[in-house]
């Protein structure tokens, strides 16, 4: 059956600076958190790092011409704080604003909208040295790294995002742990988030002191989770997991409060005034979505809760997350739900497989499937009512994954990094396609 999307859907494909940009030294850029932690032996696989990556830094061109070459209205990036204030704060690092300033040009110039976020986790070293994100003086210095953006490229960037994902930021990095900075400890978790939802609420205002009519919001993270058994230490460990890894950020931002199962462990750290910072009206609904899973209370964990590998059998993909497209569907009606007719988008979903290059190809008909899959869940939920409005791949290109490093591969476009040749696959094609106008079949 062939379907299409709603009007003017917006089509795109997203990444990271950190994860593609290298040039980790160059041109006055200084030291982020992930520097210092992918440099650190045992932190990343195979000792990866982003010093190069995918050489974005040098082969921009190349990379919009594939973005322009796949017909997507949008490309969502991030800036790479350590490029424009070295030290965090204080001095601006000229070549740093340049690079973008090419970037963005180039863009504009093949008709491509660029959103641009502020931070997608490369914390400037400087200030973790600071305290990091438990340091509620962060907030501030965030606000400010965000107005000398917003001076600079206000006149071009109209989507603005603050922070990618900053339920991983706050759990991963001061939680458990496998993340830069690294730390694990519950207080400064809970402190990260709190400090976290205070620097969008003042970049907020600012972007908008600074230039009336941006298009500004935050990138959420859901996976929705259900507690392995019904005893009731399984479900209150479930339901501490989804307030600190769904609802955090959402519901502080654009509900003004605190979720019940983390409401009591925050309060000491709200002041007065602050809520009225955060609650900055929002102008559209953006989140990531990759799986969903179950979590079991565990005595030994930070915050007794773990999540439990899915039993056998039970499709994944390389990451061994749960392929359940109804699930994603699920996960669209229950924010349209929560936080109410906001125009909605996808700014980040995917999967990584096993890609094999042959004869100068990838077939990557797992990928092919599980996006077909997943935009059918987009037209199910636009079909119940839902304002989604796009839908952005994760990833334009292969890169570098994190504590996974190079070993695991969410592109549409295969790197082969000894070459940094780019080799468009299947999905690539596939997705060109319905960004091109075309039904989805399925
Ligand atoms: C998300 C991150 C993104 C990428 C994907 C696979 O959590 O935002 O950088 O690592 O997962």
């Amino acid at each position: 059956m062939a379907e299409y999307f709603p009007d003017g859907f917006l089509w795109g494909a997203s990444t990271a600076s950190y994860q593609i940009e290298g040039a980790a030294r160059e041109d006055g850029r200084g030291p982020s958190i992930w520097d210092i932690f992918s440099h650190t032996p045992g932190k990343v696989l195979n000792g990866d790092t982003g010093d190069v990556a995918c050489d974005h830094y040098h082969r921009w061109r190349e990379d919009v011409g594939l973005l322009k070459e796949l017909s997507v209205g949008a490309y969502r990036f991030s800036t790479a704080w350590p490029r424009i204030l070295p030290n965090g704060r204080g001095a601006v690092n000229e070549k740093g604003l340049e690079f973008y300033d090419r970037l963005v040009d180039a863009l504009l110039e093949a008709k491509i909208e660029p959103w641009l976020c502020l931070y997608h986790w490369d914390l400037p070293q400087a200030l973790e040295e600071k305290g990091g994100w438990p340091n509620r003086d962060l907030a501030r210095w965030f606000a400010d790294y965000a107005g000398i953006m917003v001076r600079r490229f206000g006149d071009r960037v109209r989507h603005w995002a603050t922070f990618n994902e900053p339920n991983n930021v706050a759990y991963r990095g001061y939680g458990e742990g496998d993340h830069a900075p690294g730390h694990r400890d519950r207080a400064k978790v809970m402190r990260a988030i709190h400090t976290i939802n205070l620097a969008h609420g003042h970049a907020v205002k600012l972007l908008r002191e600074e230039r009336p009519g941006l298009v500004i919001g935050d990138i959420f993270n859901f996976g929705p989770r259900a507690p392995l058994t019904d005893r009731e230490q399984d479900i209150g460990a479930c339901a501490l997991s989804d307030a600190i890894m769904n609802l955090a950020f959402p519901d502080a931002q654009v509900l003004g409060s605190y979720p019940e199962p983390i409401r009591d462990e925050m309060a000491p750290l709200i002041e007065d005034g602050d809520w009225h910072i955060i609650k900055q009206k929002l102008d559209y609904f953006a989140f990531n979505h990759y799986s969903r899973s179950r979590v079991r209370w565990d005595k030994d964990h930070l915050f007794h809760f773990a999540r439990v590998p899915p039993p056998p059998g039970t499709p994944v993909t390389e990451m061994g997350w749960i392929i359940d497209p109804a699930a994603f569907r699920q996960v669209m009606i229950d924010c349209w739900k929560r936080y109410g007719d906001l125009p909605m988008y996808i700014l980040e979903n995917g999967a990584a497989f096993r890609d094999q290059v042959i004869d100068g190809k990838v077939h990557d008909a797992e990928r092919v499937k599980f996006l077909r899959d997943y935009l059918g869940a987009v037209i199910d939920a636009a079909a119940a009512g839902v304002p989604v409005k796009g839908y952005f791949v994760w990833s334009l290109l292969d890169n570098f994954e994190w504590a996974l490093g190079y070993d695991k591969r969410f592109g549409i476009v295969y790197v082969d990094y000894p070459t940094q040749k780019r080799i468009p696959k299947d999905s690539y094609y596939f997705f060109r396609e319905l960004a091109r106008g075309a039904p989805l079949d399925r």
